[in-house]
């Protein structure tokens, strides 16, 4: 019976019918399919145009394909295998929770720490799984010991959850937050590390940054930046939430203390999950955002101290990394770049549309941002949900505006198509003058920028 199936599905492979991932059981069988639509020996750069390969890994994503969603940035769909492991391990925790949840899923969760840490680069006794990049952060951004006066170095482009925990601390504690402005696009990562020691002082004990800005997309150099603090005794905090799984790196290229993640964005594990890297030995001195008790000072777990709360997300990140290696690190970063460059460089073309994002693949990789002259961001993110059914996010900054838009390895390039012409036809023709009633819909909040109150 098997061996008869192998061959019908050889011979269906053999017409040309890739996508027989379908005919498999299981839904990971769509990554099984893609992989043989690709040899392993395919370089990333060829394989992300290889459209069997990625008709597959679309199919795998249980989305809704009536509506075009190019803002992954802000929360990504998980595939349909992760999303069933998180829901079949929810279901088993709810059918003796006292028992289920405490005595097995809890425990299970540390196959994921390792998993999770061999994936980073890290010791798992280093790696601490949280609730998202904001809870990641604030544990750091909260916990570390700092004295009247002191300062912490960020920029006016990091996340305003994270610039908002500083303030609290510049109201409780009277530490100073001094803010840099990074150019928009950035030029050279030469250009991004002198800004940075410019404005180091004898004050500065912490520095915060990006490793890819949310807003543009823009990869800043971590390890420069990392090197140079640490030279001077400054910690450094990076804020990693869109980094881990959209480009390849390891911890050790990074050089950095503290490192937050959210996997609800590109890893795409289920919504509420996240974890935190404190090299090893910073984390007795870093205080936990809930109390824990002192024989736990030096175990990364006093960071996970939260009282009860589901097990499920936590479990179903070992799904997420399953499909993420399946795909293969390199040939994910390779198609979200391919996919960037498929919209970027057609817009490119107009003289009306300005990037905010440095399009050289050393700069950014799936995120980018742009405006059309004389264009309100807003309006047009409005028109294309309105209009297009098309979700992009809009970006309000202080020095810039733009809409940002970010496809995923389930975005497909006619959906690409389509957003690409409703842009043209606003070039061409600007907005509609009496465009339908708003509605309130996910494309028209914005994506979290200063000094909008934070919301993806
Ligand atoms: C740069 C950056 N940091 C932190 C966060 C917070 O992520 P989360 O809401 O998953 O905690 C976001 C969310 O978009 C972000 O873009």
């Amino acid at each position: 019976m098997y061996s008869s199936r192998r061959v019908f599905l050889r011979s269906v492979a053999g017409t040309g019918l890739f996508a027989y991932g379908w005919l498999r059981d299981g839904w990971s069988a769509h990554v099984a399919a893609a992989q043989e639509a690709a040899p392993p020996t395919e370089r990333p750069v060829v394989t992300a145009g290889n459209e069997n390969f990625w008709f597959n890994i679309q199919q795998a994503f249980d989305v809704d394909r009536s509506i075009i969603n190019l803002n992954n940035g802000g929360v990504c769909p998980s595939p349909r295998v992760v999303h069933s492991a998180y829901k079949r391990q929810l279901d088993w925790a709810n059918h003796a929770p006292a028992r289920h949840l405490w005595q097995e899923q809890d425990p299970q969760v540390e196959l994921v720490r390792v998993r999770l840490a061999r994936a980073f680069g890290c010791d798992p006794e280093e790696l601490a799984i949280t609730r998202n990049a904001s809870e990641s952060l604030q544990i750091v951004l909260n916990g570390i010991d700092l004295k009247p006066g002191d300062e912490i170095l960020t920029t006016t482009q990091d996340y305003p959850r994270m610039l908002e925990t500083i303030r609290q601390r510049e109201r409780r504690d009277g530490i100073v937050m001094k803010q840099l402005k990074l150019p928009v696009p950035i030029e050279s990562a030469d250009q991004v590390l002198r800004l940075f020691e410019q404005h180091l002082n004898e004050k500065t004990r912490v520095v915060l940054f990006c490793h890819v800005v949310n807003i543009t997309g823009q990869i800043l150099p971590v390890a420069d930046i990392c090197r140079m603090a640490r030279e001077r005794g400054i910690r450094t905090i990076v804020d990693g939430a869109h980094a881990f799984s959209q480009i390849t790196f390891q911890c050790a290229d990074l050089e950095c203390d503290y490192y937050g993640v959210s996997l609800h964005k590109w890893l795409t594990a289920p919504i509420g999950t996240g974890f935190l890297y404190v090299r090893r030995e910073l984390i007795r001195d870093l205080w936990p955002l809930q109390a824990a008790p002192r024989e736990k000072d030096a175990d990364i777990r006093k960071f996970e101290e939260i009282g009860t709360h589901p097990t499920a997300p936590r479990l179903a990140i070992a799904e997420a990394l399953t499909f993420y290696q399946g795909i293969g690190p390199a040939r994910k970063e390779a198609r979200l770049r391919w996919l960037r460059d498929y919209w970027a460089q057609r817009l490119s073309k107009y003289e009306q549309v300005k990037f905010h994002t440095n399009l050289d693949p050393a700069h950014s990789c799936a995120i980018a941002t742009f405006e059309i002259a004389g264009i309100d961001s807003q309006a047009l993110t409005q028109h294309l949900w309105d209009r297009h059914k098309i979700i992009v996010t809009p970006i309000l900054h202080e020095d810039f505006q733009g809409i940002r838009v970010t496809p995923n390895v389930y975005t497909t390039t006619n959906e690409l198509d389509i957003f690409c012409e409703a842009i043209e036809r606003v070039i061409e023709k600007g907005l509609p003058t009496a465009e339908a009633p708003a509605t309130t819909s996910p494309a028209t909040t914005s994506e979290a920028t200063e000094p909008a109150t934070p919301e993806e």
